[in-house]
């Protein structure tokens, strides 16, 4: 694992985009892996701005979003494939039908959830998946206790969760979806590099349960410490509680700048 600490959110999202960036230069056809929330966002700025100047372009490129609230109405604005178009589509060159998400409406879950395996596993697999971090540690929608084996599936949100995420619904618990679709931690776990963003020191305890705790469903997150390819980068307050913070700070200060992300 390696764990970059950054100044701000801003070098992160630099940091992220960079590996993208080289991903689709080497492969244009490349699969990528979207996440939703707050901590993407500074990497969705970066690759806008990149297309924009035709550094790199997302024309072939084919996209999986993690996770999807159930029953949120076609048109909500947090329903997460809304989400993903105001926050990425629309601003990059990616065909919106090359972007696919669980579908939180079907009246058959567990045909929409063996079908989304499927479709990603047609694709080719994620070459690259953006994650964040809940406060609890989930990754995906995959709250404390998830099977670290487990496939896209519906799943119960916390208590935890749907306050974190009240944010989105008028400051209401209760205006957030008890349930929603996720990628599995196993379906996660297959893609080929995982690249986790935190920041804050809400994420603090988190992070250090990611980086350093043991694996456990009890932290979900820490399945990513037997995972090959995995690139975690933070600021220092979300790393305010890692016992190895300055180890990575001088092992990446110390790397050559052409083997940086
Ligand atoms: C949400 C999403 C996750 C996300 C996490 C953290 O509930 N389902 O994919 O990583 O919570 O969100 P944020 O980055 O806004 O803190």
């Amino acid at each position: 694992m390696e764990v970059i600490i950054t100044e701000n959110t801003a070098e992160a999202g630099r940091l992220a985009a960079d590996a993208i960036q080289d991903l689709i230069t080497a492969n244009p056809d490349a699969v990528i892996g979207l996440a939703t929330g707050s901590s993407p966002q500074s990497i969705y700025d970066e690759l806008a701005r990149r297309v924009g100047q035709g550094i790199v372009s997302f024309a072939r490129v084919q996209a999986f979003t993690l996770d999807e609230y159930v029953g949120l109405p076609h048109n909500h604005p947090e329903r997460y494939r809304n989400v993903i178009t105001r926050d990425f589509v629309t601003k990059v060159d990616i065909d919106p039908g090359n972007v696919h998400g669980p579908d939180g409406q079907a009246s058959d879950i567990a045909a929409a959830c063996a079908a989304y395996e499927e479709a990603i596993t047609a694709a080719g697999g994620v070459d690259l998946q953006i994650l964040g971090i809940g406060t609890d540690g989930h990754i995906g929608f995959n709250e404390p206790g998830s099977s670290l084996a487990s496939r896209t599936r519906i799943k119960t949100l916390t208590k935890q969760t749907r306050s974190d995420n009240a944010r989105f619904f008028g400051g209401d618990p209760d205006a957030v979806p008890r349930h929603c679709l996720t990628q599995g931690i196993g379906t996660i776990m297959d893609a080929r590099h995982l690249l986790l963003l935190a920041s804050g020191r809400g994420k603090a305890e988190a992070v250090h349960q990611l980086v350093e705790g043991p694996i456990s469903a009890l932290w979900p997150a820490s399945v990513l410490q037997m995972h090959a390819h995995v690139t975690v980068i933070i600021d220092t307050a979300a790393a305010s509680r890692l016992q190895l913070a300055s180890y990575f700070t001088e092992t990446y200060a110390a790397k050559p700048t052409e083997q940086r992300l």
